[in-house]
């Protein structure tokens, strides 16, 4: 029986599929790209090709599937596409999700958290066993403000001093392993943090530290930040949703610090120091441009 691995060509199903060829278990790939994921066939991983909005592709993945972790990208249409997966797991006789869900979810009043709860529930219904992973802002958000770092030295948000509880995405995806192998997790839902909560501020002390050179944070309205994140082409409904979360953490609902990933791994989860030294080392391209 294997275990199916969705999102497997992005940031947390990557690292799933790492964690999970570590310990040797059978494994399948859900990808959209075959291209996309060559390098997951080199390592020999079975790979399924297919789309959420493809219901007959589903049914085909699913096939001696015992367990899944459910996770897409963003998008306007995601509870209904999670929702195609959750019927197609259901009549294939999967017994157990791990869906990656948001912190917040069901009682922050943004966009993504209802989303997320709606699809939440819609797995609670389906007779299958689920787990609810609920992590906070992932470090790895910080690709998004790589440009303006390289290019002016300064990135540019709406949250003013507000602390954040920012998780590495790597810490994410050994809890999801964890969940997917290990019993104990049947219907439960776990906000996964970092150990700390640090505002900003202290992020641009951490990339100028490890960077060599002077970085800021800059605090501005959301009509700015909206607008100049439109001129780089990004799409509006995005910048809407995403603004209505920043302003959630704006009044400190990104502060919450949880133990999960200490109690669930066995280990304390990457500092954010831990997490600048790796990320400007891996993006020193990115950093490098002028
Ligand atoms: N960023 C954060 O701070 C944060 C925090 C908490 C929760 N989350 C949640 O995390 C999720 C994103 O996770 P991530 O960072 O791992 O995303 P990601 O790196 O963007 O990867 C998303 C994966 O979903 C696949 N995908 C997209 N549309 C699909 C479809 N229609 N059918 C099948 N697969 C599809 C993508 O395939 P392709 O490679 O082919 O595009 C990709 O493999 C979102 O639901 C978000 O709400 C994010």
């Amino acid at each position: 029986m294997a275990i199916l691995i969705c999102g497997a060509t992005g940031n947390i199903g990557g690292e799933v599929v790492n964690h999970l060829t570590e310990k040797k278990l059978p494994l399948r790939a859900f990808v959209r790209d075959r291209n996309k994921a060559a390098k997951l066939a080199a390592q020999g991983i079975e790979l399924a090709q297919g789309d959420f909005s493809q219901p007959d592709t589903l049914e085909a993945a699913l096939q001696g599937v015992e367990r899944a972790f459910l996770v897409m990208t963003s998008d306007p249409h995601q509870v209904e596409l999670e929702s195609n997966f959750i019927d197609a797991a259901q009549k294939a006789g999967v017994q157990h999700i791990v869906k990656l869900s948001v912190m917040g979810a069901g009682q922050l009043p943004s966009t993504f958290q209802k989303w997320h709860r709606q699809i939440e529930q819609r797995l609670e219904t389906s007779g299958i066993t689920w787990t609810h992973l609920r992590p906070n802002m992932l470090m790895q958000n910080m690709r998004w403000f790589t440009p303006t770092i390289a290019q002016q030295g300064a990135f540019y948000n709406i949250v003013g001093k507000a602390k954040i509880s920012h998780v590495d995405a790597r810490d994410v995806a050994a809890v999801v392993a964890v969940c997917l192998t290990e019993a104990g997790h049947e219907n439960k839902s776990y906000v996964l943090t970092g150990a700390e909560a640090i505002s900003f501020d202290e992020v641009a002390e951490k990339f100028a530290q490890a960077l060599n050179r002077p970085v800021a944070y800059v605090n501005v309205t959301p009509q700015k930040l909206k607008a100049a994140r439109l001129t780089n082409g990004e799409p509006e409904w995005y910048l809407d949703a995403e603004l209505e979360l920043f302003t959630c953490w704006a009044d400190g609902a990104g502060e919450p610090v949880t133990d999960a990933i200490a109690t669930l791994t066995h280990r304390l989860p990457i500092t954010y120091d831990e997490f600048v030294r790796y990320f400007a080392q891996t993006h020193a391209q990115d950093f490098s441009q002028t």
